[in-house]
Formats: structure tokens, C-alpha cells, sequence
């Protein structure tokens, strides 16, 4: 099974709903290949309860982009719980994406938010990514590892986590990994969770960073990868759906 999830970030008013239609009309409509893949989307917290409703019976699953690490409930201004977005019908969490760790999320507010979202029973898209300073040293892989085990343990239901993998030189700049290079990272990073989590669980691998309908020519002849975290070109319903067309074609 892929994954083709998209990421609004800050976008998206009540109207925008007609983007996940469209998308789930060509979903319905894609017979040859649409038991292959699953489609969710991420809008910002005010659509949530509205779009989640709406989706409940459809096949697209609409996915929340972050909670707040503790609590259900509390003095926290602002912010919403795991719970919060549990109790509305909600099924998947991004957490850790590097917008949210450049203002301020470290691995302990990570791993919390991963531990709560998973005492709600989420499912979670974790994203991990080396910058561009550590890329140009070489530490991508030394970055990656320690950013999955400052988090996950070994005793977590690792079968709600999957792992994004997205550079963050590459989200939103145009700018992606070469091919070789992409699949290599991607090849040892799924050596290492086997190797690290006993092999119990085979773990999804996402890639996100600038995925749009001309890279995903390439990306798909990646095996190791299980799907793709979209932002800019989630906002397009021609783009989005150009995007799973390339990866059939
Ligand atoms: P992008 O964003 O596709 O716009 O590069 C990806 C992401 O931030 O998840």
C-alpha cells in the first residue's frame, strides 16, 4: 500500500473542501489502481471537525498537522490535545515536522507528543530530516538515527507510526535529493528500524520535500520508498492527482 498524503500547513477556509472532492472523485474513479494507494489530507485545525464529518465514510482519511505534548485538557492557550482531535473523529497526526522544530520542537516535546498521540490511538506520520549544514557534513543518516531513537521506543505500537522522511533543505525550495542518493538513505534508514525495533514490524517510509507531478517520475522507481508527504502541490487538486497519475503511469 502507498501513501500519498498531503500537508495544507496554513491554508484552507470551509470553501477548500471542493479540493478533497475532487480528489476523492478521481479516487473513486481510478479503478485500475486506487486499491493501491490511500489518500489523506491535512488541514489546519478549524477544518477538522467540519472535513472530517464530511469524509467519515469516504476513503480519503483527513489527518491532523500537530497537538499539544500534555494533557487532555489544561491551561495551555492556544493549543489542542491529542484527545481533543481524537474525539472528533480524527485517525492520523503529523508530528515533528521541521516547520514545528524550527519554532521550538525538540525531541522531548516530540517524543511527547508521539507518546500522547499514541495513548489516543492515532495514527502517526513522524517526520525526521537532516538540514542543509548537516547534509553538506555528511551527517544525514548519524542525524536521522538519532532523531527516531531520542523518540520511539521499543516497546510502543510501532504499527501507527509511520516515518517521513523529509530534508529540510528540500520542503518547499524546489530542491530535491538525487536519486542514488535518496535511495541509499532511504535503503539504510529502513536497515537501521529493522535492526533497531527487532524486525517485528516492517516500518512505512514516506519522502517529503518538493514532491510535485515532474519528481515523482523519479522518486517512484525508489522501491524502498511506501509513499509521500506532499505540501505546496497538495493545494491543487490537478497537482495532487497529476502526482498519483505520474507515479501509475
Ligand atoms: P513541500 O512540503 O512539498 O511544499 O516541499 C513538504 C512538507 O513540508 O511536508
Amino acid at each position: 500500500m502507498k501513501y500519498f498524503i498531503g500537508n495544507w500547513k496554513m491554508f484552507g477556509i470551509p470553501a477548500s473542501i471542493k479540493i478533497i472532492d475532487r480528489i476523492n472523485n478521481f479516487l473513486v474513479r481510478d479503478k485500475k489502481n486506487n486499491k493501491k494507494y490511500k489518500i489523506i489530507i491535512a488541514p489546519p485545525h478549524t477544518l477538522l471537525q467540519d472535513f472530517s464529518n464530511k469524509f467519515k465514510t469516504k476513503k480519503i482519511s483527513i489527518c491532523a498537522q500537530n497537538c499539544f505534548q500534555k494533557g487532555d485538557f489544561g491551561a495551555y492557550t492556544g493549543f489542542v490535545s491529542a484527545f481533543m482531535i481524537k474525539k472528533i473523529g480524527i485517525n492520523h497526526i503529523i508530528i515533528g515536522h521541521s516547520e514545528n522544530r524550527a519554532s521550538g520542537e525538540n525531541d522531548v516535546i516530540i517524543k511527547e507528543k508521539i507518546f500522547t498521540a499514541l495513548k489516543n490511538n492515532l495514527n502517526i506520520i513522524f517526520c525526521i530530516g537532516e538540514n542543509k549544514n548537516e547534509k553538506r557534513k555528511k551527517l544525514t543518516l548519524r542525524v536521522l538515527k538519532k532523531q527516531i531513537t531520542n523518540v520511539l521506543k521499543k516497546n510502543y505500537n510501532l504499527k501507527k507510526i509511520i516515518i517521513a522522511y523529509e530534508p529540510v533543505w528540500s520542503i518547499g525550495t524546489g530542491k530535491v535529493p538525487k536519486l542514488r542518493e535518496l535511495q541509499k538513505t532511504a535503503f539504510l534508514l529502513k536497515k537501521f528500524l529493522k535492526s533497531r525495533f527487532g524486525g517485528k514490524y516492517n516500518f512505512k517510509l514516506l519522502y517529503g520535500g518538493s514532491v510535485d507531478n515532474k519528481s515523482i517520475r523519479n522518486f517512484k522507481l525508489i522501491k524502498e520508498l511506501d509513499g509521500f508527504l506532499i505540501g505546496g502541490a497538495s493545494k491543487s487538486s490537478k497537482k495532487f492527482i497529476d502526482i498519483i497519475r505520474n507515479f501509475y503511469k
